[in-house]
């Protein structure tokens, strides 16, 4: 048979199936309000529906999978069926030229380029920076206490980031730091720019972020050596065609860069700073794994060898996962579950939800280290711990996330304990990452102070 009329057969076999369950809603408007305010949109409409539903959301027919089988068809199928697609706040507040947006061959090059900045040799010379921000933050948050961690604590993975990116000292004090956390609140708003819009504000203050990185750049660019940071390297780098990055897509990249590489990690080091002051049996025997390293320095190999650490961080990572999920376009009709999946329609494959599987895991709402035991864990598929997403898309920072986790978690176990403030209120709020409703409040001690 003619591949033509294959197709054709085959298209029209997809398109005699069933729609996945689900109700669009209002014309238009769908279930984005509900998306948008209930924490548990997605979770109720599983129990009821199972893996695969629809629904409306921002006047796109969206749906919603979860699951190690359907992440492993979405992300094996990147640009054959699927296509990276934000929702029009995000793209608009990213920027045309952000990897996180390109597509194809152009995705491909650019991908290859900024990776350079996390292959294990440029990861090897952030850990001195990144050792020393930890505790000169760790030594204040001691005499701060109490404290309301939650914004030191974007304070801190902002300046790392701006340290280890773009070689910018104290970035989380600068007009920088100012701008990001009202840029960081429209990424997932209702796309209405007005000056009194979560959307009007961020947009706003992208245009301001942009002449911050810009004036970052132009000082770079007038400096003798580019430096060796992921500036430098984006400042140095040709394309396969042997041109030079425009100055307009060196903006976007950057604030890409900046944006990822600290929203995610503050709600991730949150979430474990959270946990561990929760359950003392598990800060006890990270404690006691620390003890072993003392005489060590810290090194990509001792770091690998902290295995308990490792197990605790996976689990905070698959209880509250910093990103709920990824958007895609459906760029050719095909079938997941026995339903057809129409071409032109949204697709959302969510980490949360696939975490959160009871079929996948056991007790799947309890924080349960053991469950990443080694020795005890049976083989789990691949695609059902997903935290940094999967396939040629898969977080370009994935290890340089797991690099801070590790030492932040590893410094502060090491001289320091917290204990949770009563009468807060610990509900997460999801957007833009997860976190406590009250910021997380706590008292820092350090082991060695004393209390007079
Ligand atoms: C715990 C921390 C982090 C988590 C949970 C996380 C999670 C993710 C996920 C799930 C994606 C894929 C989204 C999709 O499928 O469309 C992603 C993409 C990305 N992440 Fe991360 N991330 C983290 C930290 C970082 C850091 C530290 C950086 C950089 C310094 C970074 C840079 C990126 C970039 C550039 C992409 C886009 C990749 C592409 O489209 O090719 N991330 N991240």
């Amino acid at each position: 048979m003619p591949p033509a009329q294959h197709y054709e057969a085959e298209s029209r076999s997809i398109a005699d199936l069933p729609l996945p369950p689900g109700g669009l809603g209002w014309p238009w408007l769908g279930e984005t309000l509900g998306f948008f305010r209930d924490r548990d949109f997605a979770l109720k409409r599983h129990q009821r529906y199972g893996s695969v539903f629809k629904t409306r959301i921002l006047g796109q027919p969206t749906i919603f999978v979860r699951g190690a089988e359907a992440n492993q068809f979405v992300f094996s199928n990147e640009n054959e069926y699927f296509q990276v697609s934000w929702p029009p706040s995000t793209q608009a507040l990213l920027g045309p030229l952000s990897l996180a947006l390109q597509r194809g061959e152009e995705h491909r090059n650019r991908r290859k380029l900024l990776a350079q900045a996390f292959m294990p040799r440029a990861l090897a010379g952030y850990i001195e920076a990144m050792s020393a921000i930890t505790l000169d933050y760790a030594q204040r948050w001691v005499t701060q206490s109490p404290l309301t961690w939650y914004p030191e604590l974007r304070n801190y993975t902002l300046d790392v980031a701006c340290k280890l990116l773009v070689g910018l000292d104290s970035g989380s004090q600068t007009r920088l730091g100012h701008f990001f956390e009202t840029w960081c609140q429209g990424l997932f708003s209702v796309p209405v720019a007005l000056p009194w819009t979560a959307f009007g504000r961020a947009k706003r203050c992208r245009s301001l972020l942009l002449d911050e990185i810009e004036a970052l750049i132009l000082s770079r660019q007038a400096a003798p050596e580019p430096g060796q940071d992921a500036l430098g390297l984006l400042l140095t780098a040709v394309d396969d065609q042997g041109d030079r990055l425009t100055v307009a897509e060196l903006k976007d990249q950057i604030l890409l860069l900046l944006f990822a590489g600290h929203e995610t990690l503050t709600s991730a080091i949150a979430s474990f700073c959270l946990q561990v002051a929760q359950h003392s049996e598990v800060r006890s025997r990270l404690q006691q794994e620390q003890q072993q390293w003392l005489d060590h320095p810290l090194t990509l190999d001792t770091l690998k060898q902290m295995t308990y650490l490792d197990q605790v961080l996976k689990e905070v990572l698959r209880l509250v996962p910093p990103v709920g999920g990824g958007f895609r376009t459906v760029l050719k009709s095909c079938q997941l579950d026995g339903y057809q999946i129409p071409q032109g329609w949204s697709l959302l494959y969510q980490i949360g939800a696939t975490h959160a599987d009871a079929q996948t895991y056991d007790t799947p709402a309890q924080f349960n280290p053991e469950r990443f035991d080694p020795e005890a864990a049976t083989a789990a598929h691949k695609f059902a711990f997903v935290p940094f997403g999967g396939g040629i898309r898969e977080c370009l920072g994935k290890e340089f996330a797991r690099l801070e986790m590790k030492i932040f978690a590893a410094l502060l176990l090491r001289t320091y304990t917290w204990e949770l403030l009563p009468n807060q209120d610990l509900t997460l709020v999801t957007i833009p990452t997860p976190h406590p409703r009250d910021n997380l409040r706590v008292r820092v001690i350090s082991f060695y102070s004393n209390p007079n």
